[in-house]
């Protein structure tokens, strides 16, 4: 290892020392509800419901799931999903909170969705708002040949029901943590995704984590500019095959 390696230099800028360190409320809309903003679509989902299963049982039953059934993703599930990944779970002075924990509470991540087959929702791309718990929609279309392209040709884009993709705005974290707060956007990612992970073993559908994509790609086709905001993780869900 040396100082020209990207991982090492990486990990040394973004490394603090004692002497470098860094730095509305809920709404309940009406189940699938379609109302505009403006230009704007925005559709509520419906509140999560409180599975039975154990903990030690989920994480012990949790697999990655590559293939899955023509059995469109259920408007609960989905909604269950987003809500486990990043919805609003408490409030500290008025400041919402969400599922996954994140360093200083500055939520740097975007939760963008791809729907292939999903009940209520068409083929597109939307945004997940966690205080409204409702999605936007970005862009209508049918994207799994072209997340398969960007997907390094996987097979799983071409079954999953919907493609999830974490991207992070920089600026939200760095702004208070500097370099290192490219760190925390990595570990953040990861509890975000092993929410969705397990989330997707209570409910019984499958899923598979996937960080094999062509960056420059995929903000593309989302819309970022791959510098101040950029996708940084994907989680591919879908039915169970019998
Ligand atoms: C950071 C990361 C990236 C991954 N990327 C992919 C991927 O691009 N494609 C894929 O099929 N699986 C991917 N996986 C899933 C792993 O292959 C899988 O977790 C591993 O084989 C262990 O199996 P299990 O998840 O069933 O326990 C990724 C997992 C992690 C943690």
């Amino acid at each position: 290892m040396n100082g020209e390696n990207i991982g090492v230099r990486f990990h040394q800028k973004s490394s603090v020392s004692r002497n470098k360190t860094g730095g509305l409320r809920l709404q309940v809309g009406q189940k699938g509800k379609e109302e505009r903003e403006g230009e704007r679509v925005i559709i509520s989902l419906s509140q999560p419901g409180l599975s039975q299963s154990s903990l030690e049982k989920t994480i012990a039953d949790r697999r990655s799931c590559r293939t899955f059934s023509d059995q469109p993703l259920s408007f609960d599930h989905l909604s269950t999903l987003l809500w486990a990944a990043q919805g609003v779970t408490g409030y500290h002075h008025g400041r919402p909170l969400r599922s996954a924990p994140s360093g200083g509470g500055r939520y740097p991540f975007d939760l963008y969705l791809f729907i292939h087959k999903a009940e209520v929702l068409s083929p597109g791309l939307y945004l997940y708002k966690p205080r409204l718990h409702a999605v936007q929609q970005i862009r209508l279309g049918s994207f799994s040949e072209q997340l398969s392209t960007i997907g390094l040709e996987q097979e799983l884009f071409h079954s999953a029901g919907a493609v999830f993709v974490l991207a992070a705005e920089f600026e939200r974290i760095c702004s208070k943590y500097g370099e290192r707060g490219y760190r925390y956007v990595y570990m953040e990612a990861g509890h975000i995704s092993q929410n969705i992970a397990l989330e997707v073993t209570s409910l019984g559908v499958g899923s598979v984590p996937v960080g094999a994509f062509y960056d420059g790609d995929l903000n593309q086709l989302i819309g970022l500019d791959g510098e101040k905001h950029a996708a940084i993780y994907m989680h591919a869900v879908g039915t169970l095959s019998e």
